[in-house]
């Protein structure tokens, strides 16, 4: 089943403290954006990609599209302030119908197995997030002190892809920017409709290269695969 993607990747990288947009830093001599580009310029599936970017990073990221041989972005829409805002941005350049996907530029290791069960589940529910199961025992604390234990057979760490029917998540964006709310993630605003959300589980490897640390972690995998 076919799919367009949203990716966001106009934010500036302020955890990893590297002074510039992360998705210009190399892992494996190859920048991060681009490496989260090839999975979906790969994916037979995957129709177009519509990337939000800063003006200012724009020529830079077209020689990189250029040098890197990913031919799938059909356009490039200026970023906005939050990532929310980005990934509205995209949304109002779509101009199709059927299955989005939202993804974020900084995590380069997602699995097309588990991409493409999240656009099967979305064709059928309307909306499926990839998620992996919390491993630690996890608590409830105020100011340093517990206040109570979590059943974590109900806790899901959420990732990204985030896929939808177009039109739903069109309504929940829309909703959101008319009532200034601000979420985390897709899924919150398109839970605010009482639309339910399925859980797709991913790969504990899905990491966002969000800190300095992940890299590490991001080079190993690479030379793994
Ligand atoms: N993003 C975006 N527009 C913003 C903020 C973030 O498009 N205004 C994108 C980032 O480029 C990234 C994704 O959203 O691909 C996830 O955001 P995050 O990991 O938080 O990246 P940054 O916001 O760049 O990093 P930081 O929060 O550490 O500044
Ligand atoms: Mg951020």
């Amino acid at each position: 089943m076919k799919y367009t993607v949203m990716m966001p990747a106009a934010g500036s990288g302020q955890r990893m403290g590297a002074g510039y947009n992360k998705l210009f830093l190399k892992l494996d001599d190859k920048p991060i954006l681009a490496h989260t580009l090839d999975v979906f310029e790969g994916d037979l599936a995957c129709e177009g990609i519509i990337l939000a970017v800063k003006p200012d990073e724009r020529q830079a990221i077209q020689s990189m599209l250029e040098q890197y041989a990913i031919t799938k972005v059909t356009a490039m829409v200026d970023g906005g302030g939050e990532r929310q805002n980005s990934v509205a941005a995209c949304i109002r350049a779509y101009k199709g119908s059927g299955i989005v996907l939202v993804h974020d530029a900084a995590r380069p290791f997602i699995r097309r197995a588990v991409i493409n069960e999240l656009v099967q589940v979305a064709a059928e529910h309307g909306a499926a997030i990839a998620g992996v199961r919390a491993k630690d025992t996890m608590k409830f604390a105020s100011a340093g002190v517990v206040e109570d234990t979590v059943d974590r057979d109900k806790l899901w760490i959420i990732q990204t892809p985030q896929a939808f029917r177009y039109t739903l998540l069109q309504e929940a964006s829309n909703k959101a920017e008319d009532e200034g709310f601000l979420g985390t993630d897709e899924s919150m605003l398109v839970e605010r409709l009482g639309h339910p959300v399925r859980i797709v589980e991913s790969t504990y490897d899905n990491v966002k290269m969000t800190t300095q640390e992940d890299l590490v972690f991001g080079e190993i995998l690479l030379n793994r695969r």
